[in-house]
């Protein structure tokens, strides 16, 4: 199959590359590269022998996208472009409603115009809020607390429209949990653009010395330790849930929706820790304020995506520090060098 890939020189978007790749599909990738680097997709090319074709486009320019469609036979499409810094948005909710719900309509109709109707859309965890109930199930009550929440329910809410509209759409929306870590190659990995905002981008900073020491944002939440619980899941087990997903979307009319995560639950110190065993040293730390609009638990119930998709995450939060760590350590300043 051919797959188009949007956002394709992203943390997400290379790692899926990478599976797609060595599965044995072409890959061509759209990317603005407002906030990811070319020398990325470069890096996925050593990793796996393979070409990628690449065209820097934003998806919101609909004559560019046409124009993609033209020049390559496209199967079906992986989306992942598009703004995702919670306090980013909060601050401009404008910029962030504007470019990620003008790309997915664009998209879908240059999509639809074309006769391509097979598409996954890089969703989140975040559809679901402050969770009632953990492991979260699919059809759990939905709710956002932020704008670049909203981007992610509003997109799956067109698409259940779009899936009802014309049923020859088939539609598979990807509920990520917490990604982390990196290919085990040490080639690719998160680069992100000044003060990480993320967990292990910032311990993995820490780590190489580049900041003081950790922020742990509250440990009087009602968990184990006190500190946040979330379901991390490594990148290449969230690429491969990818893969899972476009082999399937031929036997999944409409729209369908599936958590990606790993159904266990990890707390910040525990994180940390982990992060420590990864690089042999202790990482210094002070516990801070509550990060305003986190939530004590999070973690997915995976079943769905086993049951229909035959994914399941298979590495642990140990095997992406060590990813992470050789990555981090490997390229100090990213892709730019
Ligand atoms: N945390 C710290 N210190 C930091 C950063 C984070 O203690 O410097 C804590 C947070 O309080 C939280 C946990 O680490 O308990 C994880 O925080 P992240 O920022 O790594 O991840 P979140 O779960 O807050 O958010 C992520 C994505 C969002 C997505 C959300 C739900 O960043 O895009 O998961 O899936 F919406």
């Amino acid at each position: 199959m051919n797959v188009l890939l949007t956002g394709g020189a992203g943390y997400i978007g290379t790692h899926t590359a990478v599976e797609l790749l060595q599965a044995g599909h072409g890959v061509v990738v759209v990317d603005s590269l407002v906030n990811s680097h070319e020398e990325a997709l470069r890096r996925v090319e050593r990793i796996t022998g393979r070409e990628v074709a690449f065209h820097r486009v934003d998806c919101t320019d609909a004559e560019a996208m046409r124009g993609v469609f033209e020049r390559h036979d496209i199967d079906a499409v992986i989306h992942l472009a598009g703004f995702k810094a919670v306090g980013e948005s909060v601050e401009q909710p404008l910029r962030y409603y504007r470019n990620n719900l003008d790309a997915l309509l664009t998209l879908c109709e240059t999509m639809d115009a074309a006769g391509v109707r097979d598409l996954v859309l890089s969703s989140s965890a975040t559809v679901y809020g402050d969770p009632r109930r953990v492991p979260i199930v699919e059809d759990a009550e939905l709710s956002t607390t932020n704008p670049y929440g909203n981007t992610k329910l509003f997109a799956e809410r067109i698409l259940d429209d779009l899936a009802t509209a014309d049923p020859s759409w088939r539609i598979i929306s990807l509920r990520y949990f917490n990604p982390i870590g990196a290919h085990p190659s040490g080639l690719i990995g998160e680069d992100p653009q000044g003060v990480p905002n993320n967990l292990f981008p910032y311990i993995a900073q820490v780590a190489a010395g580049r900041r003081e020491r950790l922020s742990v944002y509250g440990d009087d939440y009602d968990t184990p330790d006190g500190t946040g619980v979330r379901d991390y899941l490594h990148v290449v087990d969230l690429a491969n849930g990818h893969l899972a997903a476009v082999d399937h979307l031929a036997d999944t009319p409409g729209h369908r929706v599936y958590n990606l995560g790993t159904g266990q639950g990890t707390s910040v110190m525990e994180g940390l820790h982990a992060f420590e065993r990864a690089t042999g040293s202790a990482l210094p730390y002070t516990v801070t304020g509550r990060r305003p609009g986190d939530i004590a638990v999070c973690y997915a119930d995976p079943t769905a995506a086993s049951r229909d998709l035959g994914w399941k995450a298979e590495l642990t939060v140990d095997d992406a520090c060590r990813d992470a760590w050789r990555w981090q350590s490997g390229n100090p300043g990213g892709f730019a060098g």
